[in-house]
């Protein structure tokens, strides 16, 4: 292995630049030269790249965002955009490709792999975290402070004027972000589309609630799980109750990374580096019970169940 390639692709996720840096100053001590591919696939495609040194990536840890920056690219999901991509990689003599990124881009990665002579190793990158064999995705954490500072701050107006807040959070398919959200929130109700809801029901824990003295009533609903407007005119119409909605859409994707985010990005960096030096390939990163592992990048791209006790510690405290 003499030169590797860096590219983050995908949804950004904060810490991603933590990644970036760690790849590149792993890959220079170990004596290896480093190209980074802007915009994801695409660069490898229309050749879009620049050499890195360990300066360049100085200063960025804190930003979030990538400084490679990053798409999904239709090009490279057919094979005409794939054949061009191998072509590309082997006319610049690269050895090995770190792809940093959520499921979509680890799927595109597995697929290199199949046709690819070199080497690929992925780091699970996103704030969905629903990556295979690992507790926890780069940008994970951080959206989901990110997220909680948004219900602490709503639920000081929803109490004072008794309202019902549905707060909409990311996670395309998956609840992670919002059961952790939810959990460390405090929320009321927690939907996800992973466990099924009826509005009735719903609606009578709102009254209970209401019964109890609850002056405000906080659901926190992920992407995948409805639509926050429609659900919000059921509720109050059957409930009676004020409502409002809150999306907090792309707020969740920016923002500075936790040390958490930068610490992990740092680690699954260089473990990448090293991973591509013992000649493995087709694997993906990930940090598990404090542990490092490896899984192949299609069970990565599968995603993982949401966590059993943080589900139950949920349904325990929302009354
Ligand atoms: O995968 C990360 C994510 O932020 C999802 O949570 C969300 O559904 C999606 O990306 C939004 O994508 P876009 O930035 O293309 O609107």
């Amino acid at each position: 292995m003499n030169k590797l390639a860096v590219l983050t692709s995908g949804g950004d996720a904060p810490g991603m630049n933590a990644a970036i840096r760690s790849v590149v100053r792993t890959a220079i001590c170990e004596g290896l030269e480093v190209l980074g591919f802007h915009r994801g696939f695409d660069g490898v495609i229309s050749q879009v790249y620049q050499q890195l040194d360990v300066r360049m990536v100085g200063g960025i840890l804190e930003g979030g965002g990538t400084v490679l920056r990053t798409m999904r690219s239709p090009e490279f999901k057919t094979e005409a955009g794939m054949k061009k991509a191998v072509n590309n990689l082997e006319r610049l003599g690269i050895d090995g490709l770190v792809v940093i990124g959520g499921d979509g881009s680890l799927r595109g990665a597995d697929a290199l792999n199949e046709i690819w002579s070199g080497q690929v190793v992925g780091v699970p990158a996103s704030i969905d975290n629903d990556i295979g064999g690992c507790d926890l995705c780069i940008g994970f954490d951080t959206a989901v402070n990110t997220a909680l500072e948004s219900v602490d701050r709503i639920r000081d107006t929803a109490t004072s004027h008794e309202r019902l807040f549905i707060i909409e959070v990311m996670g395309r398919a998956s609840g992670h972000i919002a059961l952790s959200v939810g959990l460390a929130g405090g929320a009321e109700e927690i939907l996800i589309p992973e466990v099924e809801y009826s509005v009735d029901n719903i609606v009578d824990r709102v009254k209970k609630a209401r019964s109890k003295g609850k002056l405000h009533y906080i659901i926190i609903l992920a992407e995948g799980a409805g639509k926050g407007f429609k659900l919000a005119d059921q509720l109050g119409q059957k409930s009676g109750m004020d409502t409002r909605v809150a999306v907090l859409g792309h707020i969740q994707r920016g923002g500075t990374p936790t040390a958490f985010d930068r610490i992990i990005g740092a680690k699954m960096g260089t473990y990448a580096v090293k991973t591509l030096l013992e000649g493995k390939t087709g694997v993906c990163t990930g940090i598990r019970a404090g542990r490092r592992n490896l899984v192949a990048l299609s069970e990565a791209a599968a995603g993982k169940p949401l966590s059993q006790e943080n589900l139950e510690l949920s349904q325990t405290l929302c009354i």
